[in-house]
């Protein structure tokens, strides 16, 4: 039986077998250079382009380039309409600010279980959540698998909902044929270092809704009806942030945007090879592609069925010992979040903008007060939360199949030896 490398014996993946992310070429080198010496550096000409670039990619009318994804996230709550007291539908599971971008707009997050399976909110609760405040639902693409929009539409028609996808991990996901960023009614990317796109930092707040476009470009500059590329009056029409990108990450988000269509088909080889590998280890839950979807594999995250394997102390000691031995073996798998949405302390403590905004504001009347956050009302989340692992770097270019059938090596390895694991109970 092999040593695992964690007790010493020989690791699986040797040190420089999976290559970093974003694979940076002459393209990149040149676009940026030429940014960089066009002397433009706010929000200037490659960001016009970036938006018309990413708007094609999509398919969507309008994009608006920002400096986050979190940015753009806001100006979908501000375009949705939503104002102070509000409430807004949203997972239990997901990034900080697909929730905290709620708040940003003086609204209040009402959070949903999820559903094991596919790790996204579980669309057959969300009607038991809705109340005569709730205005939008904001549906997290995680990890790369679209929720179910089907019935999602089905619920926001009934009820006269506001759609907000954060597809900031979804790029090139798509739900029966339609891309991630045309399934709601707006939509924000996020392109930060990790994301399938990358710009350094950055975010697009795309819509095909003039009105709605026209709402998050007033408040992603300073509340002005025009953008720096119009002319300015520089008046505050409305309540504004300073969202805009600026031309480097443009730039280099641009070339990057050149590549994703070889990139994703590289993701799909090696999220095949991969799945291929692991797919009968016992006590594995790997993650699941429903028909009529394309995942985009942005972070293969599996759970650890702890029964499965015999385990019944806490889940949580058993999933990082054998994150820590997959770890060892030299597969960059991790914990992407130790903590469910509802039991983050912004949310449990209502500290928000303080003094009991938004959750006592006059305009939430009494059913803003009623709304608690209590991390045992979410058990499917937390059961999640507390037994997964991803990974996101091994499945992306410049890595192969080759990479992706070393960590599922290393996955065999250690799942094959599951008694060398010192495990307190
Ligand atoms: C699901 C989700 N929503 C929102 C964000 C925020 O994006 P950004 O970091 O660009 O602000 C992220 C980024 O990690 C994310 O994963």
């Amino acid at each position: 039986m092999a040593k695992l490398a964690i007790n010493g014996g020989k690791k699986l993946i040797p040190p420089g077998a999976i290559k970093n992310w974003p694979p940076i070429d002459d393209i990149d080198r040149k676009m940026v250079m030429a940014s960089l010496e066009g002397g433009q550096h706010a929000f200037g000409p490659d960001c016009k382009a970036f938006q018309e670039e990413f708007a094609a990619y999509t398919g969507n009318k309008f994009a608006i380039f920002t400096n986050s994804g979190t940015a753009a996230l806001h100006m979908c709550v501000v375009a949705a309409g939503i104002s102070a007291g509000d409430q807004v539908i949203v997972t239990s599971y997901s990034w900080s600010s697909s929730a905290t971008c709620i708040l940003h707009h003086n609204a209040i997050p009402v959070f949903v279980d999820i559903n094991f399976e596919t790790m996204n909110i579980d669309e057959d609760k969300i009607e038991a959540a809705i109340t005569p405040k709730t205005k939008a639902i904001i549906a997290v693409n995680l990890h790369g698998l679209t929720c179910n929009y089907d019935k999602l539409r089905a619920i926001a028609k009934k009820h006269k909902l506001v759609i907000i996808e954060d597809s900031c991990q979804a790029h090139g996901a798509k739900f029966k044929g339609v891309n991630a960023g045309k399934l709601g009614d707006c939509a924000a990317f996020s392109f930060n270092q990790n994301k399938c796109l990358c710009s350094g930092e950055g975010g697009m707040f795309v819509t095909d809704n003039e009105e709605m476009a026209k709402k998050a470009a007033q408040l992603w500059s300073f509340g002005e009806t025009a953008t720096p590329l119009e002319s300015r009056d520089y008046h505050s029409y409305a309540l504004g942030w300073m969202y805009r990108g600026a031309s480097l990450p443009a730039a280099f988000g641009r070339a990057q945007l050149t590549k994703m269509n070889s990139y994703f088909n590289t993701i799909q080889e090696n999220a095949a090879v991969l799945t291929d590998k692991i797919k009968d280890i016992k006590g594995l839950i790997i993650p699941v592609q429903p028909e009529g979807y394309l995942h985009n594999w942005y972070n293969y995250t599996s759970r650890i069925d702890m029964k499965a394997i015999g385990w019944t102390g806490a889940p949580t000691a058993m999933r990082d010992a054998i994150m820590g031995a997959l770890q060892a073996e030299g597969a960059p798998v991790g914990i992407w979040q130790r903590f469910i949405l509802p039991d983050m302390t912004v949310f449990k403590a209502k500290n928000a903008y303080g003094g009991g905004c938004p959750w006592s504001c006059p305009f939430a009347d009494k059913l803003g007060e009623k709304v608690n956050y209590c991390r045992e009302d979410f058990p499917v989340a937390q059961r999640h939360c507390d037994t997964h692992f991803g990974m996101t770097v091994p499945l992306r270019a410049p890595n192969t199949t080759a990479s992706a059938a070393l960590v599922g090596e290393a996955f065999l390895k250690v799942f094959d030896n599951l008694n060398e694991l010192k495990v307190k109970a």
